[in-house]
Order: C-alpha cells, then structure tokens, then sequence
C-alpha cells in the first residue's frame, strides 16, 4: 500500500510517549557502555563535567533545531529539508545522514548482539570460576567467532524490526513506554547493589571528583563526539521523531527534558559500575572492555552476582533496542514517504541493507581484519566516518538551517507554538543555535582533521 497523502500522518499519542521514544533513541549503548569508559579513561569527574557543559550549551541547541525541522516540516530527514527549502541542495544533509544510519546500525547493531550472548551466558551461569584472563579470552573468541555474533545480531535486527514494522504509535511508542520505565528500574537496583559493596566510596569520589590533569585536546573532542552520539544528533533522528511531535506541544521543553534524562541515565550507568569497580579494586581505565571483560569479573565475585549480572545486561539489551529501533526508523521514514514503499517493505529492505554491512563489521573483528579501507577495518572505518565525520558535519549545517536559513519568523513560530507558549528561553536557543553551536562544533571539528593530519 503507497502513502496516502489523505491519511494523518502517524504520529506520538502522549507526552509522556514522546518523552519515552525520544529518550530512547538517545539511552543507549553510548550512555551504558561508552560513557564509564570514555569518563574512567578521561579522568571521571573533569570528563563528566565538560561533558555537561556540551550537552547543555550544544546538545540541547542542536536537537531543537532538530526537532524544528522535523515539525515544520512534517516529513522524514530528508523530506523535510525538501519541504522546508524546495530546489535548494539542503536535502544533502538529510542524505549523509540516511548513510549514517545504515553505517551506525552496522556496527552498533554488533555490539547490540553481543548483548544477548552475554544475557544468555549470564542465564547458564557462564562467568562463574573464571579468572579475569578466561573472561578476556572468552570475549576474544565470542567477537572473532566468524558465526555466533552474527547469529545474535541478526536476532537483534529482527527484533527491531518487528517493532518498527508495527508503527510509530502502535510499535515505537508503545514499546518505548514499556521499556524505558523498566530500565531505570533495573538501573536503579543495581546501583544500590553497586554502593553497598565495601569500598563502593572510592569509585563514586572517581566519578564525581573532577581531576583536571587528565584533561587533554583528545578529552574536549571526546565530550563532543560523545555528547552528539549519546543524544543521537546529527543524523536526522530527532528531525524523524520531531515529525510525529503534534503542534500543541513544546519543543524547547522536549529538547531539555530528552538532553538531561539521557546526561541522568549516563551519570546512573557511571554510578551502577564504577562503585563496584573499585570495590573490587580493579582499574577504572579498561577502555571497551569495561563492560564485556571487567563486569562480568565484578560479577561472579560478587554476592548475588547471578542475578545482578543477568539484569545488567538485560539492561543493556533494553538501551540498545529503544535506540536501533530511532536509527531503522529513519531509513524507514524515507523510504516509505519519498520513495512511496509500504512501511513493511520499507523495513525489509532497509533491514537487509543494515545487515549485509552489519555482517561485514562482525566478520571484520575475525575473519577479515586484514581487510583495510584507509588503513582502518570495516568497523572502525564505518564507525569514524559516521561519528567522527557525519555527526559533527551533519550537527553544524543542521545549525546553520535553523539559524539562518530558515528565518528567525518561522522557527520562533515553531517553538513557541504560533504565539500560544512563552518560550522565555527562546532568544538564549536562538543566541546559541546561531553562534555558539556552529563555532564550538566547527572548532573542534577542525581541530580533529588537523590532529588527523598529524598522525
Ligand atoms: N544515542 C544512542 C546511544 O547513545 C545511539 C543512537 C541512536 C544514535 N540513534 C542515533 C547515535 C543517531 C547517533 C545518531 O547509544
């Protein structure tokens, strides 16, 4: 069935709903996998604290301005550039960022399957008698098993499919106001399992306790990669779920609320691990292992680990679906509306794309690292040329959109609802979507290609 430009479009049916897809989408693996170990390796509390001040000043400007495109527009990433400035060339950015999510599901989607190993290891009791170095090795040749993580990621694909298929209210929202109260549920229990164990003191101080010597170029360009890929900005995503906001609610509102549950859910993810980190004396800095190699180790030592293991990782299971399921929605919304498919046959097609290039990064961790592009393999290829180079890009001209192209009237109109809100906030938004976002993203941006020439 083709898109019948009668119909409603579909659309988020609460408040709380919006809150809940939107949050989604940004709780994720960058916020329970990425964060503790970009803040353990950055320092704690000084990572922690410039991350805050990105979000704040940067994060929450580009994702209104996300958010304005997509309301105002009322169609997918691309669809809405095309409507909001017809015959002009800003679609492109639109296109980077459809790209982008077939190049970030790739790989995200991989590690989102290892999650479901891990659920399934911790169910048969598989972390138990394991020294730290059988545990790294067990990660080693689950992730360069040329077969089983695929097995896991195509699981994980089906299962985000199945939701999207199903529709935004009917599928995304649904299942994102189900499953979002639930995390934080199981994040919070195991935070109080984590602060309870002696020595629990230490990894909170680490968090919490900013020490600016660890503080380098190489920390700021992090906190921004971070604070972008953590908010799931850049690409089109907010401007996809801002097309399903309906007119009477408040973007500005929506923005904060969306930036600061997300900084929440990531500081809780720091308070879940990092105090059972040091309780067991471990070091904090282990980089992406953190969560495969060092937790499962916490795990098996600690009293109650079993169960304590298998909902963390249920957890991570949970954060990483609410998020593939905004990045296949963005493919799916453009394929659907601009290229007239049924929802259905827009999810198949898009989910085969997804998994042919996921595959290829599974294979790329075993069977294939050999394989290079600029001397990187598939996934970190993927992986760079998405975050590192499609969000900050994709971040700034969708700045420079709302900031001067699309006139000061029209999105004023947007955010404060044709006159009917306050929106005492809005000349500050404005202030920073015009200049302090563009600059701080092209500073640093710049500041990386140059790093990158150096090396
Ligand atoms: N924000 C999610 C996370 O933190 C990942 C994600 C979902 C994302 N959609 C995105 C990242 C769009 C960048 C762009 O895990």
């Amino acid at each position: 069935m083709a898109v019948n430009s009668n119909q409603p479009r579909d659309s988020f049916g609460s408040k709380f709903g919006i809150i809940a897809a939107a949050a989604g989408s940004a709780v994720g693996l960058g916020n329970i996998w990425k964060f503790p170990y970009e803040a353990g390796v950055n320092g704690g509390g000084a990572f922690l604290f410039i991350y805050l001040i990105f979000v704040l000043l940067i994060g929450v400007s580009v994702m209104v301005a996300e958010l304005t495109i997509g309301r105002a527009g009322q169609r997918n990433a691309i669809g809405s550039f095309k409507a909001l400035a017809p015959g002009k060339p800003w679609f492109l950015v639109g296109m980077m960022g459809i790209a982008a999510a077939f190049m970030i599901f790739a790989f995200y989607g991989a590690v989102a399957g290892w999650t479901l190993e891990y659920i399934y290891q911790s169910i048969r009791n598989g972390f138990a008698g394991k020294s730290p170095e059988d545990l790294s090795q067990m990660f080693t040749e689950f992730t360069t098993n040329p077969a089983r993580p695929i097995m896991w990621q195509t699981l994980f694909l089906i299962m985000t499919a199945g939701v999207v298929i199903a529709g935004v209210q009917k599928g995304i929202e649904k299942y994102s106001k189900i499953l979002m109260p639930l995390l934080l549920l199981i994040i919070l229990v195991l935070i109080v399992r984590s602060v309870t164990l002696s020595g629990a003191r230490e990894g909170i101080n680490f968090l919490f306790k900013p020490d600016f010597s660890k503080v380098t170029g190489h920390t700021i360009i992090s906190a921004l990669g971070q604070a972008f890929f953590s908010l799931s900005l850049g690409m089109g995503t907010i401007i996809t779920y801002g097309s399903y906001i309906k007119k009477k609610e408040n973007l500005l509102n929506t923005a904060v609320q969306v930036s600061l549950a997300d900084t929440l859910i990531a500081v809780l993810a720091g308070l879940a691990i990092f105090p059972a980190v040091f309780a067991f004396g471990i070091n904090p800095s282990e980089g992406p292992g953190l969560v495969f190699i060092t937790l499962p180790n916490i795990f098996q030592q600690m009293p109650g680990g079993y169960v304590f293991s298998l909902m963390f990782f249920i957890l991570l299971a949970i954060a990483a679906l609410t998020s593939t399921i905004s990045l296949l929605e963005v493919i799916v919304a453009y394929f659907s509306e601009e290229l007239k498919m049924s929802r259905k046959r827009a999810t198949l097609l898009a989910s085969s794309g997804i998994l042919f290039l996921g595959i290829l990064c599974s294979l790329s961790q075993g069977p294939i690292a050999g394989f290079k592009i600029f001397g990187l393999n598939i996934w970190d290829f993927l992986d760079f040329t998405s975050t590192k180079i499609i969000l900050p890009l994709g971040g700034l001209f969708i700045v420079i959109f709302v900031g001067f192209v699309l006139g000061r009237k029209r999105v004023t109109e947007e955010l404060n609802n044709e006159g009917t809100l306050k929106a005492r906030l809005l000349p500050v938004v404005m202030f920073l979507i015009r200049f302090v976002a563009p600059i701080a993203i092209a500073l640093v941006f710049l500041n990386m290609i140059g790093i990158l020439k150096i090396t």
